[in-house]
């Protein structure tokens, strides 16, 4: 039987520069395991692509929006995560349930037990193995957003309560799970986070 893969998800508040390291975080992945997925959520499958564009795109209420991401959710799972997993592959995955703790339960104040219980409905058997939380202050994650010019998603331009609401609950899901959540400090240099997630990754 085939070892089943190992599940890598990557998290933070926008503007930390998540998506710039997560090719590096591939290209040591693909050093330790003969096929890495890469995906990314809310998408990952053709039918929750259409539900990212439509979440990310209108404005609606948290619960509304909160469903819409675990069924999004439930068709990556079912269609492209479980699948690879079982097959031995690992699977790298930008965003997972640990955003919709931060963002629908921390900063939209969506109950953390409702986000739980459709969590345990959704993916009972699809847990990360590890999660990599790029971590900054506001200053630094504005600054790094204006920087980059393109359109803004609803999500990116929330003010500085929001945000901070969304950092809190990142950092307590790190403090609840050590063993899993490894916290990376977002505002040093390229490099400096780099040699961090090198040494994280050797742990797997
Ligand atoms: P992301 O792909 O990181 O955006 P970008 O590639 O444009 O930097 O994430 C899209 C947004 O979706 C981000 O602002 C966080 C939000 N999000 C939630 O609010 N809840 C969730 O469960 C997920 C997965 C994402």
């Amino acid at each position: 039987m085939t070892a089943r893969g190992k599940f890598i998800t990557v998290e933070g508040v926008d503007g930390a520069g998540k998506s710039s390291h997560l090719e590096y975080i591939a290209s040591k992945l693909r050093a330790m395991a003969p096929v890495v997925v890469v995906t990314r959520e809310p998408g990952g499958t053709e039918l929750a692509e259409r539900l990212r564009a439509l979440v990310l795109g209108s404005s609606m209420d948290p619960l509304a929006e909160t469903l819409l991401m675990f069924a999004a959710r439930s068709d990556h799972v079912r269609q492209a995560v479980q699948p690879a997993l079982e097959a031995g592959k690992w699977v790298l995955c930008d965003r997972y349930t640990d955003a919709t703790y931060a963002y629908q339960g921390g900063g939209k104040q969506v109950p953390m037990a409702l986000i739980r219980a459709l969590a345990e409905a959704v993916h009972a058997h699809a847990f990360p193995d590890r999660t990599f939380v790029f971590d900054c202050s506001y200053e630094v994650a504005h600054a790094r957003l204006a920087r980059t010019g393109r359109a803004l998603d609803r999500f990116e331009t929330e003010g500085p309560a929001f945000f901070g609401r969304v950092r809190a609950a990142y950092l307590e899901l790190a403090r609840a799970e050590p063993a899993r959540i490894v916290v990376i400090d977002a505002s040093a240099t390229p490099d400096a986070v780099e040699r961090e997630l090198e040494a994280a990754l050797r742990s797997l």
